[in-house]
């Protein structure tokens, strides 16, 4: 293997302005530990990235060359201080006696043993660490050792890269050992505005069949990241270009898609739910496709409203009140975003209700009608209900007139009574 080490003379100095001055201490005295117990300690993945772009990052790792767990052991019984292991994971927390928390992580490495189904995890070396990574910015490491604290190890050209503002994975089955790198890729092209690099952006999309062998779950918690980062739509272009779309939603996304999307995204408060749906809806399967992503009771109830909104004979019905009786228990946030649709021809009838709607306040409560002596039960709602008709057909505009419908209806139904 290449091997390239650098060194950067001002990375010290960077770790010295980042963390905090007790912080700089421990990684210093674990470097000098880490020397007298015969093991190497780096700093590494997004920590040393962050570093060298100048951007804060409190993930702060130690990944011991050796053994991680038995070092931090070590540490604490020299300096005080608790640990508590994680022997599957190989790792270790040192609570600090001034109760500063840090991560003792030993190198690792998964390989799948020839007779054995399960992947095994087994201690290695820092270029069997790096190795495992996701892209070369990611696979750099600072060492913290005493005798060469500040030497940056840089195997893939991630130096390179951050320069050139690429993401580049390290080996072409990256993506298809784990495809989450799919979307890591995307985040972290939004994220610093990089590019993906060519024959990185080929490999996913040749690796797109392996996203069905994440859960919805993950595939949800992948697009919220990205959701979380993205200022515009980019994004979710990119991961057109590496069509996930086209795979996830089993067709190719028409114009008004993008259309849905741009409107939706610059609506405040869109998620990315929000986002997947606007995307799909111009399909004819949009129903099924979006129902895998649902998580919560609030989306299945968002997804079913607009089903029916979908399917309401919204230009037939030609009063704003009448409409009501159709629309009243839609949710604000499914019609706002329904008359979004691009697709939909509809819509200034629609706009007025629901501009109306919100606009609305009754001229009369439960309250009021029990001080006009009405016997309290479920005929409330209903008296209640059609007023809001009457109001929104503009038939009623005062407490007076409605307080004078209420007791003409009063009166017609205790008549019908006797
Ligand atoms: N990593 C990887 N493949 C993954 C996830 C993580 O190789 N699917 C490695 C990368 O080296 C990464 C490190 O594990 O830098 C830590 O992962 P994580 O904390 O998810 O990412 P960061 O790079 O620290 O990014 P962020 O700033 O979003 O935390």
């Amino acid at each position: 293997r290449k091997e390239q080490e650098a060194s950067l003379p001002n990375l010290v100095q960077r770790l010295e302005d980042t963390v905090s001055k007790e912080h700089f201490h421990l990684l210093k005295l674990i470097g000098k530990e880490a020397d007298r117990f015969g093991v190497s300690a780096y700093l590494v993945g997004g920590f040393v990235r962050d570093l060298l772009l100048e951007r804060p990052n409190e993930d702060l790792d130690v990944v011991i060359e050796g053994d991680g767990i038995k070092f931090a052991n070590v540490l604490a019984a020299s300096h005080g201080g608790s640990i508590k292991q994680h022997d599957t994971f190989g790792t270790a927390t040192w609570t600090t006696p001034d109760d500063m928390k840090i991560d003792i992580v030993t190198c690792r490495t998964e390989y799948y043993a020839e007779t054995a189904a399960l992947p095994i995890v087994r201690s290695s070396n820092i270029h069997e660490d790096l190795t495992r990574r996701d892209f070369t910015i990611n696979a750099m490491a600072m060492s913290i050792s005493e005798h060469s604290f500040g030497k940056l190890l840089d195997e893939y050209q991630g130096i390179e890269d951050l320069k050139a503002k690429k993401i580049r994975i390290l080996h072409p089955i990256s993506f298809i050992e784990d495809p989450t790198r799919i979307f890591r890729a995307v985040r972290f092209a939004v994220r610093f505005g990089y590019s993906i690099e060519k024959e990185t952006a080929r490999l996913a999309q040749s690796a797109m069949s392996h996203l069905f062998s994440l859960s919805q779950q993950r595939l949800r918690q992948e697009l919220t990241l990205i959701h979380k980062e993205a200022t515009d739509l980019e994004a979710y272009y990119l991961l057109d270009t590496l069509n996930v779309w086209k795979t996830l939603f089993q067709k190719e996304l028409p114009a008004s898609s993008w259309q849905y999307a741009e409107r939706v995204f610059s609506q405040s408060g869109h998620t990315v739910f929000h986002m997947l749906t606007a995307l799909a809806s111009p399909l004819s399967n949009w129903r099924e496709m979006i129902q895998l992503y649902i998580m919560t009771a609030k989306e299945r109830v968002f997804i079913e409203q607009l089903n029916e909104l979908k399917q309401a004979p919204i230009e037939e019905v030609k009063s704003i009140g009448e409409l009501h009786r159709y629309l009243y228990a839609v949710h604000d946030e499914t019609l706002r975003f329904y008359l979004l649709d691009p697709t939909q021809e509809f819509h200034t009838h629609l706009d007025d209700y629901f501009k109306k709607r919100q606009e609305m306040s009754l001229y009369l409560s439960g309250d009021d009608l029990i001080k006009l002596d009405f016997k309290p039960g479920p005929h409330f709602r209903d008296y209640l209900f059609e007023l809001e008709i009457k109001q929104l057909n503009g038939e009623i505009s005062s407490k007076e007139e409605a307080t004078r419908w209420v007791l003409e209806e009063k009166q017609k139904a205790e008549a019908n009574h006797l």
